[in-house]
């Protein structure tokens, strides 16, 4: 498995993994603008052995913040520590861009995400009400600042 920076020829793979993994998926439209918006940014895939697409995460920048667009594995994929990688990768990416906070949002039911989250520095803003549907959810606004995150991974 690697991770790298994602390219245009990856937005089949990356929505393959989006449909397989969420109840509203991205449209292949959205993730090709994503993908385009090199300015804004920043997306990177983890690819298998064959080069398939099994994970991917996104951010985008806007000065010294940087908000966490999504983040999904496979589910073969799940609990062998991928998905902590690809988050610190696209993590220290944004600390070297200029980001001093990164901030997301995460249904308050998602426990392997919120374990996650935590574990990488992240700690509860406020909860936004109905922010999901498909189930009608609140989720959570999380954020981690550059000084928790570098006393927590070294
Ligand atoms: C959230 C997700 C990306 C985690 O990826 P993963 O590769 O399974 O996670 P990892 O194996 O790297 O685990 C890293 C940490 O996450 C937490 N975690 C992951 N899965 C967990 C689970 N099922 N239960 C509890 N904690 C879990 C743990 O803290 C774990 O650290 P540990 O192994 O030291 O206990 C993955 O479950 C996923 O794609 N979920 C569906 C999409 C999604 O919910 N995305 C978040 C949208 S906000």
């Amino acid at each position: 498995m690697i991770v790298r920076k994602a390219k245009m020829d990856d937005a089949v793979g990356i929505y393959a993994v989006e449909k397989e993994t969420f109840s509203v998926p991205w449209s292949i439209e959205s993730i090709f603008r994503e993908l385009a918006n090199e300015e804004l940014t920043r997306y990177y895939v983890l690819e298998d052995e064959t080069k398939s697409i099994v994970g991917y995460a996104g951010l985008w920048r806007v000065t010294d913040e940087g908000q966490i667009t999504n983040i999904a594995l496979c589910k073969c994929c799940r609990r062998n520590g991928y998905g902590e990688l690809l988050l610190r990768v696209l993590m220290e990416a944004a600390w070297e861009d200029g980001c001093n906070d990164i901030f997301l949002e995460v249904r308050i039911s998602n426990m392997p995400a919120l374990h996650l989250y935590r574990k990488l520095g992240y700690t509860v803003l406020s909860v936004r009400k109905n922010y999901y549907s498909k189930p009608l959810e609140d989720a959570y606004v999380m954020n981690c600042r550059k000084e928790n995150y570098r006393r927590i991974i070294r």
